[in-house]
């Protein structure tokens, strides 16, 4: 496989982390069921801090009974792209891990979703369908819309589909499919302390 520039990594890794991209332009396929439990399976087997496990995975199918409410909290720039997906996914982490009789609080819960999420966005290339995060949705009322518990953190929203193969982008689409690249490692990575001022 032939990767464009801005995807291609300065080092060998497996290429499943350059395929996982975002895309925007979607056949508007379903999503079964059954493709969905495999990436919550997926997450499932993330390491989370004590075990704790504190995500929760929210999820709509296309034109099921939640779909619509799902999407209406979704802001409009993000509804015009994910009508075109198949699944709605909000993930929600608890902010409180059991431990024996007690509740306590949970230092990495938000990190440990954070685990789980790109664990459930590989498995969905692995399966031939991408997921595309967002934080573009209502949150002031998405809480409440989605009865979160007390305790509990709404990390982000993901919408899950089969994307369109480059060839049959059109030429409206072609632009904001455009693949992004990353900065350098010498910029994130330090051999000891902080060794230049943070930006
Ligand atoms: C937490 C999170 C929130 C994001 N929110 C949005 C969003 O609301 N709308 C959108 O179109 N993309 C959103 N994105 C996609 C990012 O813009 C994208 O992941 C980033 O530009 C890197 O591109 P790539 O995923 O194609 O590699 C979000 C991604 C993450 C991880």
């Amino acid at each position: 496989m032939t990767l464009p520039t801005p995807r291609r990594p300065d080092h060998e890794i497996d290429p499943l982390f350059v395929e996982r991209h975002s895309p925007r332009a979607f056949t508007g396929e379903a999503v079964p069921e059954a493709e969905m439990r495999r990436m919550f399976e997926a997450a499932r087997w993330s390491p989370s801090g004590y075990n704790s496990q504190p995500w929760r995975f929210l999820y709509a199918l296309k034109d099921d009974a939640h779909w619509q409410t799902f999407f209406d909290l979704l802001v409009p720039g993000n509804q015009k792209w994910v009508a075109g997906t198949g699944a709605i996914v909000f993930l929600v982490s608890s902010a409180r891990m059991r431990v024996g009789d007690e509740l306590k609080p949970s230092y990495s819960h938000s990190f440990d979703a954070g685990a789980a999420s790109l664990a459930f966005q590989l498995q969905a290339i692995r399966q031939g369908w991408h997921a595309h995060g967002m934080t573009g949705f209502d949150h002031a009322r998405a809480p409440e819309v989605l009865r979160v518990p007390e305790h509990h953190r709404i990390e982000a929203a993901f919408a899950v589909g089969r994307k369109v193969p480059e060839a049959d982008l059109t030429e409206e689409q072609r632009p904001r499919e455009a693949p992004n690249g990353r900065r350098p490692l010498a910029d994130f990575v330090m051999a000891g302390p902080f060794s230049t001022p943070a930006e």
